[in-house]
């Protein structure tokens, strides 16, 4: 069997995650989501946990098709009753039964000896199988458990039925050689070991879930237990799309495939991150958001000239559009001038050297330059943008009992002074209120950081903003000892930046008519 069954337990495992619970339709909608990807199985909840689990197990089982739909019991008849009930409408049903298997678990928690768990095991798994013929039994902390129990207990619960054999890493204490070896001596040790799927069940406390999947796959295992985004319990599970693109991307070595459609995976990643709140750190493997992002000017040399050089998959292939290539204080010429050529500027040579000294400048103030930084290096050089707004005058009242109101004075250019007072969420809201009635521009904060620049209570504070003005993106920034005075002139500098492109677009479109 060359086939690798997925089995997503995002919605079981990961939801077990602190802090990432998700309600009935969320799960109705990632459930969805995860028969796109294609994968195999679908573990849809623990339906005796809570009467909410069971109904959300229900609904999926009745309501997604394709994947199989696996519901988690403990070995006891109760939990098993409820999981069938639940998943009973599913065109593939699973019931997922299991027990704990290693001395620690039977000493400490279940208080039972070894006789009385392998009789548990396979009795749970009998029990199961009047339900459906698709039973999975899993032994709990397997990994930590003593190795001739394990075979008999993996072998007596095939004889009971089981048609898949999960081998968890339940606490994340295994390393990828110890684990392919466990997986290794069960091909050796049980003898009946080709009646059943051995599938595996990693968790990520030392960072290894991923890697011992994959050595399992190299000894045999055919199923892989796992979660988007690597969602779970403590550090979580191993991520599916990790394991599916290490799969995939080094498929001679493994020599084995998946079902998942890979063009699915980021989408399905970032609806379960939106969906959990659990956010991606960007530079998770395969979906964090640098993944595919170059900034060094090496990298970005080599990748220009032949994508393989610093790629091992295609962006394309995990569903996204392109890589991306940011330009920020490592970047060198190549990137530099492609990016200038994709605006529309085609600069000779010493022009090019001239415009990227200065681009070198910005990009050591500044961590990302975006495109329309870019235009402004190149037409007219950052400290050349007329300053059609100042900051005359500001006062803002503020507190925990009161309104935040802000008046704000701007001398224009042509020496006017305009007076506003407005009231918002906080005086920062309230003052760029001021500024757009003002100046007429109306600008979307999409993002607003602050940063001290320098050490002590008096530090000034640097505030950068992005700011979208209809389809374009402009940054502001200013320093002062005031956060408000600093949020403000910020703003103003954004706006500065757009009336003066404005103009000048207004400019050239005026030449171009009279040009004709
Ligand atoms: O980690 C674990 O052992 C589990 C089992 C219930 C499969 O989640
Ligand atoms: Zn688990």
């Amino acid at each position: 069997m060359n086939q690798v069954i997925i089995f997503d337990t995002t919605l079981r495992d990961g939801e077990q995650s602190p802090g990432a619970s998700l309600n009935h339709e969320e799960k109705l909608i990632i459930a969805e989501q995860l028969a796109r990807l294609q994968v195999d199985v679908i573990e849809a909840g623990f339906p005796i946990a809570s009467d909410g689990d069971f109904r959300a197990v229900r609904e999926i089982a009745q309501k997604v098709c394709g994947p199989t739909i696996a519901a988690l019991a403990r070995a006891i008849q109760k939990d098993i009753d409820r999981a069938w009930e639940a998943i009973q409408a599913a065109q593939k049903p699973r019931i997922h039964t299991f027990i704990a298997t290693s001395d620690i678990h039977l000493q400490y928690k279940l208080k039972k000896s070894r006789q009385e768990v392998l009789q548990q095991a396979v009795e749970a798994v009998r029990y199961a199988r009047k339900y459906v013929s698709d039973v999975e039994f899993s032994a709990e902390d397997a990994f930590r458990s003593n190795r001739d129990y394990l075979c008999q207990v993996v072998s007596e619960v095939i004889k009971a039925g089981a048609t898949t054999v999960n081998i968890p890493d339940t606490v994340g204490y295994a390393i990828p050689s110890e684990f392919g070896n466990l997986i290794a001596y069960l091909f050796e040790h049980v003898p009946n070991i080709a009646d059943a799927v051995i599938s595996v069940h990693c968790h990520n406390d030392l960072g290894l879930a991923v890697a011992n999947s994959l050595a399992a796959v190299q000894n045999g295992a055919r199923q892989v237990e796992c979660t988007i985004n690597g969602l779970g319990e403590r550090a979580g599970n191993a991520a599916l799309e990790e394991v599916v693109m290490a799969l995939a991307t080094r498929r001679a070595l493994f020599g084995v495939t998946t079902g998942i459609k890979t063009e699915e995976i980021m989408k399905t990643s970032r609806l379960v991150s939106h969906l959990t709140g659990m956010i991606v750190q960007k530079n998770k493997a395969i979906v964090g958001e640098n993944a595919f992002a170059h900034e060094s000017g090496i990298h970005q040399d080599g990748f220009l000239k032949e994508k393989s050089t610093y790629e091992i998959m295609t962006p394309e292939s995990i569903g996204l559009k392109e890589s991306k290539l940011v330009l920020g204080k490592h970047s060198g010429r190549h990137a530099f001038s492609e990016r200038l050529k994709e605006l529309g500027y085609n600069l000779a040579p010493e022009e090019l050297e001239k415009v990227f000294i200065k681009f070198k400048d910005l990009a050591d103030k500044k961590k990302e330059i975006f495109d329309e930084d870019l235009r402004l290096l190149v037409e007219e050089g950052l400290q050349q943008i007329p300053e059609t707004y100042t900051l005359e005058y500001i006062q803002i009242s503020s507190g925990d009992k009161t309104i935040p109101t802000s008046t704000v004075g701007l001398r224009r250019a042509d020496g006017e002074v305009f007076l506003e007072a407005s009231y918002g969420d906080g005086p920062v809201d309230a003052t760029y209120k001021c500024i757009d009635q003002i100046t007429g521009m109306s600008g979307k904060l999409l993002s607003y950081s602050i940063q001290s620049a320098t050490v002590g209570k008096d530090a000034l504070g640097n505030v950068y903003i992005q700011v979208q003005f209809d389809d374009q993106i402009i940054t502001g920034r200013s320093s002062s000892s005031d956060i408000i005075i600093a949020s403000a002139n910020a703003y103003l500098n954004a706006i500065n930046k757009a009336l003066y492109i404005n103009g000048r677009e207004k400019k050239k479109e005026k030449d171009e008519v009279l040009c004709q």
